[in-house]
């Protein structure tokens, strides 16, 4: 860490809008990277903040709860919020600066101007939650202009996601670096997630699965595509007729660039992916493949 993100490590300042934003980001030093977050705040999220302090002289993060990337049906309104225990947090991981908006600070008025993610945002993620990622690269692009940074840090764990902020700063010619942090994981190598407290202990063993097929698809990576995607499908055909049963929303091996499924003699960096429900939970979890 360097010297300017050690001074910080106990106080965080708080921005609570846009103007309180301006005024406080003009008084940070150095390379500044922004760690943007919904909050709940877990071991994720920390690895984020450790990946910005390598990339930074100063952290700032955010911490807003974006309804515009929400469906109807899902868990916006009992998404965990609890801006103190956030900020413990970022102190402890050095932030200089947490930028928790409202939704009125965020969304004045109807959003009408959106970002478009494309065929891209339209797969995986994107069929099973439809405006996800148009929601998504719209507040990213957001917080972008609003907290000016030089870096931004995401997490490989939302691997589409973190492809399509790099697309949209690469189409758009937005000024901003992308970092990537790996994906964290509990004891039992579960991927470290927000929702992982909606989880019940018999729902968690069951959702447990999950990186077992990923693990199961990755010692099989010699065989190629169709190997790799009949042993991952193994183990959650079994977590399938399990109790809790795991419903799986896709399994799919796709080019790391594209997000598009791989021909059996693709050579290049790929994602395996895997989505599915254990109770009300939805969980996703992915591993990066040289093939
Ligand atoms: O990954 C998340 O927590 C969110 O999608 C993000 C990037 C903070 C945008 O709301």
């Amino acid at each position: 860490m360097t010297d300017a993100a050690q001074a910080h490590r106990s106080a965080p300042a708080l921005a609570r809008t846009p103007e309180e934003l301006a005024c406080l980001r003009r008084s940070l030093e150095g390379r500044v990277a922004l760690v943007p977050t919904m909050g709940a705040l877990h071991g994720g999220h920390r690895a984020l903040m450790a990946a910005a302090r390598e990339q930074a002289d100063t952290i700032v993060a955010s911490v807003f709860v974006n309804p515009l990337q929400f469906g109807p049906g899902e868990d916006y309104e009992s998404y965990p919020r609890d801006l103190d225990t956030d900020m413990r947090v970022c102190a402890e991981e050095g932030a200089a600066l947490v930028f928790a908006p409202s939704v009125e600070d965020v969304y004045p008025g109807e959003q009408i101007v959106r970002i478009d993610p494309g065929d891209m945002g339209r797969v995986l993620e994107g069929e099973f939650r439809p405006g996800f990622f148009g929601g998504v690269l719209t507040v990213v692009n957001k917080l972008f202009n609003l907290v000016q940074p030089d870096v931004a840090v995401f997490g490989q764990k939302d691997a589409q996601q973190l492809a399509l902020v790099r697309r949209m700063v690469r189409d758009l010619n937005m000024a901003v670096d992308i970092a990537a942090a790996p994906t964290m994981r509990d004891s039992d190598n579960l991927a470290s997630s927000s929702r992982n407290a909606y989880l019940s202990p018999a729902e968690r063993r069951s959702a447990l699965s999950l990186s077992r097929a990923l693990l199961a698809g990755a010692d099989a990576s010699v065989t190629g595509p169709v190997g790799i995607l009949s042993a991952a499908r193994a183990v959650l055909d079994e977590a399938a007729a399990g109790e809790p049963p795991v419903t799986v929303d896709y399994l799919a091996l796709v080019d790391a660039n594209t997000f598009a499924e791989v021909p059996n003699d693709f050579r290049g960096e790929a994602v395996l992916l895997v989505a599915a429900r254990v109770g009300r939970t939805r969980l996703i979890d992915n591993v990066p493949l040289s093939l």
